[in-house]
């Protein structure tokens, strides 16, 4: 009887939800001008900013001169911008270079979209703080630098957006994750209050959070130098989690089998800075072939204990 009733509670939420959702659904001025994408060296960043050059003026950011003469070569329509999120020095000058170019073809900043991001994955007791203090500097602290630093800019134009890519990690965790689902959790709430903050000044931002895209983040996650393939020889590690590190790589090589490509994360990100109703969050891709949206619900429905059943084995 208490499950029955339990079931139709949630069919009702599940009901009022998207009604809630269109009824408070806000309207944003969409303007013309330029959008700045960090992290456009390849992946989901270079993919949107590729698309985002049909309808506005892209400056994509990269860390090196080596990335910007390539695009230059490559996409000549995008405007390469060396820019290293974990720099002060190097957001100030990227600010200082896009802000005199605005001002030359009397353009505004209408985006900014936080894409630059790392990843890496070990078992929480073994993990090496100062490595996980260079990601949380590039996924988290570098939001902080570069949304700071552009903020004045959006603000100006009347007609700012900001876009935060996430991950579903958050809402899926798994062993190892500690690190990157940590840190994207932490941007997931720096973007719910970035948007209450910004709404004041009418500037919309918005949460991608997307599952498997193929790009070159999961290469770089299983290499020689990962993480979890260095841990082998701490004390330990080999009898607790060698089993665990063995087959990170077969699972990994699975979630990627179903890999989305980046248009998914393009159209999401093109939705968000481009409609006159921006979505709040924008869940896109899919884990081991399970669209996200559906894994979020389960997520939300399932107790903790439940949740840990079904992710031990990811
Ligand atoms: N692919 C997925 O399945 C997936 C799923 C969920 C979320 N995401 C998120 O999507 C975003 C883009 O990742 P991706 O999958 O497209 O991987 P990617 O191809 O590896 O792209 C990551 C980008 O971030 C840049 N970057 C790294 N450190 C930086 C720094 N200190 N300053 C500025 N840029 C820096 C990289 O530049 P370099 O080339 O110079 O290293 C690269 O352009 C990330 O935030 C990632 O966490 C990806």
């Amino acid at each position: 009887m208490r499950c029955a009733w339990l079931t139709v509670l949630v069919l009702l939420l599940a009901g009022i939800h998207p009604c809630l959702r269109a009824l408070l659904a806000k309207r944003f001025p969409v303007a013309p001008g330029a959008v700045l994408v960090t992290g456009a060296s390849s992946g989901i960043g270079l993919h949107a900013a590729v698309a985002l050059s049909a309808e506005v003026v892209v400056f994509a950011g990269v860390r090196s001169e080596k990335d910007a003469a390539r695009l230059k070569q490559s996409y000549p329509q995008l405007r390469p911008v060396v820019l290293d999120v974990t720099s002060t020095e190097k957001v100030e000058a990227a600010r200082k270079e896009v802000s005199a170019a605005l001002g030359a073809e009397e353009l505004k900043l209408v985006g900014l979209v936080n894409n630059a991001g790392i990843s890496r994955h070990l078992i929480f007791e073994y993990e090496n703080l100062e490595e996980v203090m260079k990601l949380y500097d590039v996924n988290v602290f570098g939001v902080y630098r570069v949304t700071q630093a552009f903020l004045p800019l959006l603000r100006a134009s009347g007609a700012g957006r900001v876009v935060n890519v996430g991950s579903i990690s958050p809402t899926t965790p798994a062993m190892g994750y500690t690190s990157y689902a940590g840190s994207k959790n932490a941007l997931e709430s720096i973007n719910d209050v970035m948007r209450l903050e910004l709404a004041r000044y009418n500037i919309s931002v918005s949460l991608l959070k997307p599952g498997m895209v193929h790009s070159a983040l999961h290469e770089k996650i299983s290499g020689e130098n990962a993480a979890w393939r260095r841990a082998k020889d701490l004390e330990g590690f080999r009898e607790h989690w060698g089993e665990w590190a063995e087959g990170f790589e077969e699972r990994r090589r699975n979630r990627e089998a179903h890999a989305d490509g980046a248009e998914v994360t393009t159209e999401a990100i093109r939705h968000a800075l481009r409609s006159e109703h921006p979505e709040t969050r924008y869940v896109v891709a899919n884990v081991h072939g399970i669209p996200c949206q559906a894994l979020s619900w389960l997520m939300w429905l399932l107790p903790d204990r439940g949740k840990d059943l079904l992710l031990a084995g990811n």
